[in-house]
């Protein structure tokens, strides 16, 4: 099996619906995908391709804080692997690479919402740490970030995430 992370097209755009669709086994989160390409606010679209099928698919967003921080923060979601081929790296992978990318280009902040027993090992922590929350409302330690400026944690800043998430 060869898998190959990279940055998706407009071609691909198609078979990361499906895809987007099939993971969550509902359209929210693809119709979330389709306003952010729509809103040409993706600033990451990763996919992942087995033996040259795309079967994962990961977008990063702007998100913004208030008060307002230095830097470009950003929001992963949705990640997305094909049903057939989960738990099988494809997602892990995918995550990485996303880091990396917001690592090196300086991000200052990346956040995520989802199981932190997964997120974890990613070095997502709880943003609660860092006295930040999500605007929506409060999902304890599944609102993660990873802080890559050494933030500092006062005062209390709210993450928002683009209107595509707010229905
Ligand atoms: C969550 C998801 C992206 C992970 O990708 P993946 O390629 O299946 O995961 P990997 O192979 O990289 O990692 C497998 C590990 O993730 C864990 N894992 C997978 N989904 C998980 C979940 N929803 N909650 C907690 N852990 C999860 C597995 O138990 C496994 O753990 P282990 O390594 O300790 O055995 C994928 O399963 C998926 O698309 N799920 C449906 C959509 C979804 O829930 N997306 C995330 C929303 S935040």
């Amino acid at each position: 099996m060869k898998l190959t992370i990279r940055e998706a097209t407009d071609e691909d755009r198609p078979a990361i619906l499906k895809i987007v669709e099939a993971a969550f086994a509902q359209a929210d989160e693809a119709a979330i995908v389709k306003k952010l390409w729509e809103g040409d606010a993706v600033s990451l679209d990763l996919v992942a391709e087995v033996d040259g099928e795309i079967v994962g698919h990961c977008a990063f967003s702007p998100v913004t804080a208030d008060p307002a921080l230095g830097g470009a923060a950003l929001g992963m979601a949705p990640v997305s692997v094909f049903p057939a081929h989960q738990n099988t790296g494809i997602g892990s992978a995918m995550i990485e690479t996303g880091i990396d990318y917001c690592r090196t280009r300086g991000a200052s902040l990346l956040v995520v919402l989802g199981e932190p027993s997964y997120y974890s090992r990613f070095g997502f922590e709880p943003a609660s740490r860092r006295n930040m929350r999500w605007d929506a409302m409060d999902t304890g330690d599944a609102f993660q970030l990873i802080d890559f400026a050494a933030l500092t944690a006062t005062p209390q800043r709210t993450i928002r995430y683009h209107d595509a998430f707010y229905g």
